[in-house]
């Protein structure tokens, strides 16, 4: 197959060459200036950025012969190679493999070249430079001392000075004056159709490790333009990340870039962040690129899409696009769900938030065990129940994505968490019971159970385990210590203090406080889903020792629940691994409030008729890890299109904290054997 391309491409290009047929290329035709410096422009119907304001190398140039570049602003294309030679062949093979690893790089971009080798002094031989004819490459370039065969009758210039080891592959604008030449990177800019980003962000550049936030949007609809570098500049980056496209929760700060935490108010009072959180620089240092902030439910709250004032609702690509994208990490999922072009998003955690979204997206999504990673420089609501975790379409990424970016260095104190200090151990010591909750199953959809039936009989004939059903609420009220049994006074009590502890002193009352000054006595304008917990905000019951005493409740659940319920034995990190669905089980939810009350759709967060809390409280109030995994899907119909859609099935796992990644290590052994599937961008998952 790939033989034949080339003997096709060998063939197309012979035909032009002797036809002298010219190539038909794209020109760029420049559309604006950013209030940044930075250029928009397009190559065909493609839109760019180019960081025209910092560059990423500035060069002297010499040897200028029948240069026709000065003055110009052209698309350039930096082909690196390590051979000496530089023939026809190499370049088609290089160039084709850019076209095909990248979908920021066009032929378009071939209006100019820059050659360089790693070889040292290399020489461009004569059929590379018929090629370069051939294609129509106006211009090129290449590093001093560059042997080139004569005959050549194009534009040329000699590249004498500059910071070339800089100058990584792929496209560029070329800024070309008298004596020099600058490369600015260039960011491919995908419109956010479904609305899921707040805005784009692309590295300043400037030498700052800030961010610039993309103020450029679509005129019809005002769909955020999000800026994506070239995979190519990554080719040859050794760092586990390099070249990832993260999109961010607007949660966390990213230096340069205000934290809005989805308030208007909030980022009316707050200036831009001056550190990346130390989470989100990870990423970066692993080699991960952040490509912008994406929706939440203000304040990391809980709120039902029809109660969002301040943003619109982003959308849901799944079934009939009037599903619901659930709440807090809302936009991160439902991007990862919609978009090829980007590979995860940081959300976090404190209620359901991650898990949530992952299942109504159709996407896996983790919460991670208590005081995985640091949340230092990220807008809190409960410091001891807030968690980051990742979506992604595929679960070895998934599993990669998170190993690498949970670093022990980066988990959080025993004093934040008033839990023990964590391990994570990195083993295949798997669980040997399925739980099976019957006050959470089976799935609320009779449709999706087999489903989750053949997931079961999988899981069982692949590790040997047994599946135990038992009564997860009996099971909690059977314990002594009152304190533990009473499992609706935990949440109502302790956890509800530290939900809402963190967040009032970080975020409510100095809003509330600098509002107030503002604005003549006046309370912020807020969604509702918070409006009424400030304003009756009671400090004394909720006092710095009711907190503390919190966590210490908290510490006692978490250790009858180790003990009793999901503990460790010498051969599994987590002897058993809980099922429960946090979703709709296979029902449509849709982001329009009254369609919830037709006969085959569910509201989310619903308590199973039974169970003391929903299956999304457990891991807040006891620690655990808990994943949501897609399995399936299965039809509706829609009182939107009015037609059959199909709408995720997905599976939560749950396992003691610490055993994240021996739970990472079974999701890939589930994916070898066939049963985990990668899900796909768009309408259907499967
Ligand atoms: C040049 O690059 C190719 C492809 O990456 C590699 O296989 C080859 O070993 C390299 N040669 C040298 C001399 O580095
Ligand atoms: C490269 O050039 C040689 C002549 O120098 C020609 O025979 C060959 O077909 C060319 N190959 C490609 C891939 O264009
Ligand atoms: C040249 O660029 C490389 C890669 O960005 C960098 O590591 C190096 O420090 C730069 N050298 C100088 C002299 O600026
Ligand atoms: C950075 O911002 C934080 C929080 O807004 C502030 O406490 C700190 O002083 C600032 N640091 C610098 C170096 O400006
Ligand atoms: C955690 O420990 C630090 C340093 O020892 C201390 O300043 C802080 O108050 C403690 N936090 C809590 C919640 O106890
Ligand atoms: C998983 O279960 C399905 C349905 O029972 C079965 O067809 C399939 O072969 C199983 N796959 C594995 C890997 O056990
Ligand atoms: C559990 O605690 C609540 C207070 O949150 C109380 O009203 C209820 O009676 C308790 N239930 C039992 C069984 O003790
Ligand atoms: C606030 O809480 C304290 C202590 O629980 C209680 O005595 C007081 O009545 C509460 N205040 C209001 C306004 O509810
Ligand atoms: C609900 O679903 C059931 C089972 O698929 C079907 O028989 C019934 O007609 C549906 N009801 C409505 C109102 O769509
Ligand atoms: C199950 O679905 C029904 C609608 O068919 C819904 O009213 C109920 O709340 C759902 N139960 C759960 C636990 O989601
Ligand atoms: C589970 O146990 C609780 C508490 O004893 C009970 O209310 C509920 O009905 C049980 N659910 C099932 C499905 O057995």
């Amino acid at each position: 197959m790939a033989e034949l391309r080339k003997i096709v491409a060998a063939a197309a290009f012979f035909a032009s060459y002797v036809a002298a047929a010219p190539v038909k290329r794209n020109q760029i035709s420049f559309l604006q200036k950013t209030g940044e410096d930075a250029a928009i422009f397009k190559l065909g119907d493609i839109s760019y950025l180019a960081n025209t304001a910092y560059p990423t190398v500035t060069a002297g140039l010499t040897g200028q012969r029948d240069f026709a570049g000065v003055g110009a602003t052209l698309p350039i294309t930096v082909i690196s190679t390590n051979v000496s030679t530089v023939s026809n062949q190499t370049l088609e093979i290089i160039l084709e493999s850019y076209a095909s690893s990248d979908d920021v790089y066009t032929t378009d971009f071939l209006e100019s070249v820059y050659i360089a080798s790693t070889a040292g002094t290399a020489s461009i031989d004569a059929s590379a430079l018929s090629y370069l004819t051939g294609i129509d490459v106006k211009h090129t370039l290449v590093p001093a001392g560059t042997r080139m065969a004569s005959s050549y009758g194009q534009s040329t210039a000699t590249i004498a000075s500059g910071n070339l080891t800089a100058l990584l592959p792929g496209p560029y604008l070329a800024i070309f004056t008298a004596g020099s030449v600058s490369f600015a990177p260039v960011y491919r800019l995908y419109e956010d159709t479904y609305r899921d980003f707040l805005y784009g962000a692309y590295s300043s550049g400037d030498g700052t490790a800030s961010f610039t936030p993309l103020d450029r949007s679509l005129p019809s609809f005002g769909y955020p333009a999000i800026p994506v570098p070239s995979r190519l500049y990554y080719l040859n980056d050794p760092r586990p990340f390099a070249g990832f496209r993260v999109a961010i929760k607007d949660l966390y700060d990213m230096k340069g870039l205000v934290t809005t935490g989805g308030s208007q108010a909030w980022a009316y009072i707050s200036k831009p962040a001056n550190s990346t959180a130390p989470s989100i620089q990870r990423i970066l240092e692993l080699g991960g690129i952040l490509v912008g902030k994406f929706k939440l439910a203000q304040f990391a709250s809980g709120a039902n899409p029809w109660d969002w004032q301040d943003e619109h609702y982003p959308f849901n690509p799944r079934g009939d696009g009037w599903l619901t994208c659930s709440a807090s990490s809302s936009g991160g999922g439902c991007s990862i769900a919609a978009y090829e072009w980007l590979d995860f998003a940081i959300g976090s955690d404190t209620g359901s938030s991650m898990r949530r979204t992952a299942a109504v997206s159709g996407t896996f999504g983790n919460r991670p065990s208590q005081g995985m990673i640091t949340l230092e420089g990220v807008i809190p609501l409960g410091g001891a129940t807030d968690t980051a975790g990742v979506f992604s379409r595929d679960p070895y990424k998934w599993s990669y994505f998170a190993k690498h970016w949970y670093a022990p260095s980066l988990h959080q104190s025993s004093n934040l968490t008033g839990l023990s200090a964590l391990t994570v151990p990195d083993t295949d010591g798997f669980p040997k019971t399925i739980l099976y909750p019957t006050d959470y199953l089976p799935l609320n959809n009779s449709a999706a159970e087999p489903i989750l039936d053949a997931l079961i009989a999988n899981m069982s004939s692949l590790f040997g385990m047994t599946v135990k059903r038992f009564n997860f609420t009996a099971t909690v009220e059977s314990a002594t210590d009152p304190a533990v049994a009473n499992i609706t006074a935990l949440n109502n009590g302790p956890i509800g203090i530290i939900d809402s502890y963190t967040q009032w002193e970080v975020i409510a009352k100095p809003l509330i406080t600098a509002w107030a000054k503002l604005f003549d006595g006046r309370f912020p304008p807020i969604d509702s889903a918070r409006r009424e917990g400030w304003q009756t905000y009671n400090e004394t019951a909720n006092s710095l020792s009711a907190y503390n005493n919190a966590l210490m409740q908290k510490n006692a659940a978490v250790q009858w629940y180790e003990t009793h319920l999901q503990y460790s034995t010498a051969e599994s990190c987590s002897e058993s691994v809980m099922l429960y669905d946090i979703g709709t089980g296979g029902l449509p939810s849709y982001r329009e409030e009254d369609l919830n009350n037709s006969p085959n759709a569910s509201f989310l967060a619903e308590k199973p008729p039974g169970a003391a809390i929903t299956g999304a409280s457990i891991c807040p109030s006891y620690g655990c890890a808990d994943f949501t995994v897609p399995i399936g899907q299965v039809p509706y119909y829609s009182q939107v299109t009015f037609h059959t859609e199909m709408v995720p099935v997905t599976i939560n796992m749950v396992v003691k904290r610490g055993c994240d990644f021996v739970l990472f290590n079974m999701i890939e052994k589930l994916a070898d054997a066939g049963v985990l599937k990668t899900v796909k961008t768009g309408k259907t998952a499967f």
